[in-house]
């Protein structure tokens, strides 16, 4: 990974010397390959790519990706008017609590399409378009009803998830807008979760989708473009794989459909690190509680998900493993970066980073215990 080679490394190290600790630092080459896998695999299909904009809402990073030709994937009204002021061309809009603020400002600039995730949404977005007397491109969220094997907290269209809506009320929808002038049929879409790593979902997803698009064909309305929503994996520590596994579920479809995509993690996690540094050691019986300067605060994923980001001391080659934990200041219990991990002790002010905070790092960091939000940096 780019964080272990040695320039990298002495850059890292140099930074965090200088500036305020703790920060985010993204590689920017490390963005670009992945950017390119998936144009590599996907670009010369009929597929759009729409970067999930909550994974990382950086202005820099989001330039770039608009720059390789995605369009962005917003969930509220301010990721809307940040990909309008970025030069996104191609926007969706999720998200289940919409306000009529929000859905005001998505169909008066006229976006790539809506999609409703409730009937009373639907409702309010054929008001406002009505009453604005603009066309709004629509497309239904769908849930349908697939496990993905992953966290339970980024499982989103099992039976009872609060996204998306069942087929009868989709049909009903659909039926509706047939008859308002005021709005367009544009696309069907699920998003199956996150931290997907197996086609298998997918692939049960679609067939469903298949059949309901077959049924609504005999009542005349006829949809091409499905949007199967993000969710590709990518283990902590790593870089994203597999892209091909997920084309080829949607290669049998390609002569009859266009495909969006809408890859967040995938897109971003490998590429982004948060540097901390380590403030004190504390020996508790048999273990030490290594307390650093970062905390749930900045990277929330460790507490909400209890997934663990690889953990690298960038400036001591010791090398005596002794148990400990890593935890951050912030005044909760959950404020674990690692938990009994064998790792050698390190020193106080080593600098230290938490690998794979390229997703969901900075973009779902708070100001808890007034603690402010971190600096984030580029290395091109
Ligand atoms: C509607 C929608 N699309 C795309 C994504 C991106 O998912 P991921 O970052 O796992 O690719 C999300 C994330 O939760 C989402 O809610």
């Amino acid at each position: 990974m780019w964080y272990l080679e040695n320039d990298n490394r002495e850059k890292i190290i140099n930074l965090a010397r200088k500036n305020k600790t703790p920060f985010y630092l993204y590689h920017i080459p490390t963005l670009q390959k992945e950017i390119d896998k998936y144009k590599n695999v996907f670009g010369s299909y009929n597929v759009d790519l729409l970067y999930a904009v909550k994974a990382n809402f950086n202005k820099a990073i989001l330039k770039i990706i608009r720059n390789n030709g995605f369009g962005a994937d917003v969930v509220s009204g301010w990721e809307l008017k940040r990909v309008i002021d970025c030069g996104f061309k191609k926007i969706s809009f999720s998200g289940v609590g919409k306000t009529d603020d929000e859905i005001i400002l998505a169909i008066k600039n006229k976006i790539y399409f809506i999609n409703i995730e409730s009937f009373e949404e639907f409702e309010r977005i054929k008001y406002f378009s009505e009453k604005l007397k603009i066309k709004t491109s629509i497309s239904v969220r769908i849930n349908p009803d697939v496990d993905i094997n992953s966290h339970n907290y980024i499982t989103t269209a099992k039976k009872y998830s609060k996204f998306g809506v069942d087929f009868k009320t989709a049909f009903e929808i659909y039926t509706t807008t047939q008859k308002s002038p005021y709005l367009d049929i544009k696309a069907i879409h699920f998003h199956l979760g996150s931290q997907i790593f197996s086609s298998k979902p997918y692939e049960i997803a679609l067939k469903k989708i298949i059949t309901f698009l077959d049924d609504l064909k005999k009542k005349g309305i006829h949809i091409n473009i499905i949007d199967i929503g993000g969710g590709w994996g990518v283990k902590e520590g790593n870089q994203s794989k597999g892209h091909k596994k997920l084309f080829n579920v949607l290669k049998p479809y390609l002569k009859n459909y266009k495909f969006i995509l809408e890859p967040g993690r995938s897109i971003v996690a490998s590429s982004g690190v948060l540097v901390t540094k380590v403030l004190y050691r504390k020996k508790v019986y048999d273990k030490y509680i290594v307390i650093v300067d970062a905390g749930m605060n900045n990277l929330i994923r460790p507490s909400l998900y209890g997934v663990y980001h690889p953990i690298i001391n960038l400036s001591s080659k010791s090398n005596k493993s002794v148990l400990l934990d890593i935890a951050g200041p912030v005044c909760e219990s959950s404020d674990f970066f690692a938990r009994n991990i064998r790792f050698p002790l390190p020193e106080r002010d080593d600098i230290l980073i938490i690998a794979s905070c390229g997703a969901y790092g900075y973009s779902m960091s708070s100001n808890y215990n007034l603690r402010p939000f971190t600096a984030e940096y580029l290395i091109y």
